[in-house]
């Protein structure tokens, strides 16, 4: 399973990349806030990210389209114009009616997209019957609510299979290593998350324990005559 960072963050994205060999990068609205840089700024930074990762298809960073177009043709020239920054750019558009259109055209056209705020069953299904690149849909905000998610992923995963859609599954909004586990486990094609869940996937409180109990052990044997 691929791991993607979710993040706008350009330095994030660097120690990501050498610290957890990341395979792509996913960035939203909500991160752009957080650092308080305009989507073009970001899109530049990464760009020119060192690694030279940005030149390459085969290193996808999803780029949200403007959350005020509501209509496929605004959609379409936004995403047109984000592609020309680079091979590496996908354009994230949301699950909607006018979005599907446009991510349908846009496939068309050669133009990779990922179809992003999908919630449900239904509408991950519309994603890979139009031919979307990636689909992505959101586990932690469903969590937030109190639905269970495994059925919601495994159905996906399933359905996918199933008639052998070409579209990569993206499980987002991950809040844990459990979820990150178990999505590995149904067969998602990737899983996008924050550096910190990344992190803290790989920590463990007796992996520490367990290397001072044997440092102390080490250090006892050294110092004998
Ligand atoms: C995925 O592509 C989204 O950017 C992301 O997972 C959204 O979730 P979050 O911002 O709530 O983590």
């Amino acid at each position: 399973m691929k791991y993607f960072l979710d993040s706008s963050d350009v330095n994030e994205v660097e120690y990501a990349f050498t610290a957890f060999g990341i395979d792509g990068v996913t960035t939203n609205p909500r991160q752009l806030a957080v650092i308080g840089k305009k989507e073009a700024v970001v899109v530049r930074e990464l760009g020119a990210a060192r690694h030279g990762f940005s030149s390459s298809q085969e290193f996808p960073i999803s780029i949200e389209v403007d959350p005020n177009l509501t209509k496929w043709e605004d959609i379409c020239r936004e995403a047109r114009k984000i592609v020309q920054e680079g091979p590496c750019f996908v354009v994230k558009i949301p699950c909607t009616e006018e979005g599907l259109i446009a991510a349908r055209r846009l496939e068309e056209e050669g133009i990779r997209t990922n179809v992003t705020l999908v919630f449900s069953r239904s509408q991950a299904l519309a994603v890979a019957r139009l031919g979307a690149k990636f689909v992505s849909p959101f586990v932690g905000w469903k969590e937030n609510f109190g639905e269970d998610t495994a059925s919601y992923l495994q159905d996906i995963v399933e359905t996918y299979r199933n008639y052998s859609y070409d579209t990569e599954i993206i499980v987002a909004a991950v809040r844990s290593g459990k979820v990150l586990a178990d999505a590995a486990r149904m067969g998602a094609d990737i899983v996008t998350c924050s550096l910190e869940v990344m992190k803290n996937s790989v920590y463990h409180p007796f992996t520490d324990y367990g290397l001072r109990f044997f440092t102390e052990a080490w250090n006892a044997v050294e110092a004998m005559e």
